[in-house]
């Protein structure tokens, strides 16, 4: 995989995803050592390229790349020749010409990290762009799911919530469609793309129905930054009918885990009590976060032979 772009779950064979994940399986067990280090990536350099806000995929990268020994670079074009508005894709050059091993993008408008991943030497990680694909997040969420419950294959995972602007719900649908798991997708109407089926999903507006027999519940945070008309009458209403408490838990299976990739909003998208208690395995999904983000930084980073630039400057 070095020298590949990881832009989406979409463009991952389940083999690819298998390796990822026993992959990280390695890298979770230097996290729990007293030195949390190897020299695995020692001299490689990553770019970390954040336009959007993040706490936890940004952190995670840089504690995964510090983890491997590689040096991490934050840029932030809060303080950058963005402000002097420089273009992305010059600026993405820019950074390129340093010679980085590899570069994470996380952007709010969908497409950007493959316009980046087209003109760049580095490859290119998404971490997130617009309503498109976070795969990192897609993949540790299955590495959580798999080591709860020791499989994927067979299993029914429920998602609720704000599908439509979700690329949390993109990214887990090809992955749990991908390892053989089944689909469900559960929210108001208008937060149901229209051709979900498509990809292989049932969609309800019933939490009673989406939630029978459901070995795994992901809720999904309201993204009022994408909400541009409304939704759902209000918030209390929103909360009352796909909000996740224990009562509503008692229609999927017994031993059923609750995930949230977080930021949560407690009291909206889960009750106070299971923001914090089991099922639900909110921080599990952060600290394998680390490990999936090692695997990935250690599978694909390495520049390309052939370089891109190159020949998109030698044709211009
Ligand atoms: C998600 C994101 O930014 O896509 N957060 C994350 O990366 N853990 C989900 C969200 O913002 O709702």
């Amino acid at each position: 995989m070095i020298g590949r772009d990881l832009l989406g779950i979409e463009d991952l064979e389940r083999e690819d995803i298998e390796r990822i994940l026993e992959t990280a399986n390695h890298m979770r067990e230097i996290g729990e050592r007293e030195v949390k280090k190897v020299p695995t990536l020692r001299g490689r350099t990553v770019v970390n390229l954040f336009f959007e806000a993040s706490t936890r995929t940004r952190v995670s990268f840089e504690i995964a790349g510090k983890r491997l020994s590689a040096d991490v670079i934050n840029f932030s074009p809060a303080h950058s020749s963005l402000k002097k508005s420089e273009s992305i894709l010059d600026t993405a050059r820019t950074l390129d010409a340093m010679d980085p091993d590899v570069v994470i993008v996380r952007h709010a408008v969908a497409g950007v990290p493959k316009r980046i991943a087209d003109v760049l030497d580095a490859p290119v990680i998404n971490a997130g762009d617009g309503a498109h694909e976070h795969p990192t997040q897609a993949l540790l969420d299955l590495l959580t799911v798999q080591q709860e419950k020791g499989r994927i294959d067979g299993l029914t995972v429920t998602i609720v919530g704000d599908i439509v602007h979700s690329r949390v719900a993109r990214s887990n649908i090809y992955g749990f469609r991908k390892m053989g798991a089944e689909v469900r997708v559960v929210a108001p109407p208008p937060m149901i793309p229209a051709a979900v089926e498509t990809l292989g999903v049932k969609a309800f507006t019933s939490m009673r129905e989406a939630l029978d027999g459901a070995d795994v519940v992901m809720a999904l945070r309201i993204q009022n930054e994408r909400l541009a008309g409304s939704y759902f009458p209000s918030i209390r209403e929103y909360a009352a009918t796909f909000g996740l408490d224990r009562a509503k838990l008692q229609f999927a299976k017994d031993d059923v885990i609750v995930m949230h990739p977080g930021p949560v909003n407690r009291g909206v998208e889960l009750s106070h009590d299971l923001a914090d208690h089991r099922p639900s395995v909110i921080l599990d999904q952060v600290r394998n976060g680390v490990a999936i983000r090692m695997a990935v930084l250690y599978l694909f980073s390495g520049r390309r032979k052939a370089g891109r630039s190159e020949r998109i400057q030698g044709s211009s």
